[in-house]
């Protein structure tokens, strides 16, 4: 992909796009750990509008010409610093959460070590991390809402 990438904060108008592409059944389904109703927009709304209000998270909407494709964001963890991200399914394939998660950590937050979690069925998502520089540390399980059942993830770091 060629298209010029760009980060930016998170404004109410882009909420919009996260919470369709944030209740695609196919998305979901990769993701596994997301809410219990996808569907449920009081929820999502709810969950966003906390969120941005935590000091403790950093929030990025990933923009191309103006066009919203999705959010990178950190958070913390038991007080470690742990990142995430979701693209617009009509803009997979394209080396955007790859570009996208490269740009949120040498510019928007640089804290080390940095961790992530993905269902270790998430090929896709696991192939971003390896190739921003995570390297697998250990692995969980926990309850998938999206599966309905305790899955395993992989635990994820970059030095
Ligand atoms: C996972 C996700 C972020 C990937 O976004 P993307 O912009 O398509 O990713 P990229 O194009 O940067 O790179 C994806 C890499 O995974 C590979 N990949 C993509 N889909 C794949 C699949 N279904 N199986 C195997 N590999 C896949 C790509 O080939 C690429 O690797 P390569 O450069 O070695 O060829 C996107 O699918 C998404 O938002 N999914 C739903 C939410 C989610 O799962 N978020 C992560 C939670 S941990």
């Amino acid at each position: 992909m060629t298209d010029a990438l760009n980060l930016r904060e998170v404004t109410d108008a882009d909420l919009g796009v996260f919470f369709e592409n944030e209740r695609d059944p196919e998305a979901v389904q990769m993701a596994a750990f997301t809410p219990k109703d996808p569907e449920d927009h009081e929820a999502f709304s709810a969950h966003w509008t906390k969120i941005l209000s935590m000091p403790t998270v950093i929030a990025r909407t990933i923009e191309s010409n103006g066009q919203v494709l999705g959010t990178v964001l950190s958070y913390e963890e038991s007080g470690e610093p742990e990142v995430t991200y979701w693209i617009g399914k009509e803009h997979w394939g394209r080396g955007v959460a790859t570009r996208a998660l490269g740009l949120f950590l040498s510019e928007v937050d640089t804290r080390r070590p940095m961790r992530a979690r993905a269902a270790k069925d998430n090929v896709a998502s696991i192939r971003v991390l390896e190739k921003c520089g995570f390297r697998v540390v250990g692995e969980a399980t926990g309850f998938a809402n999206a599966r309905g059942a305790e899955i395993e993830e992989l635990v994820l770091e970059l030095d």
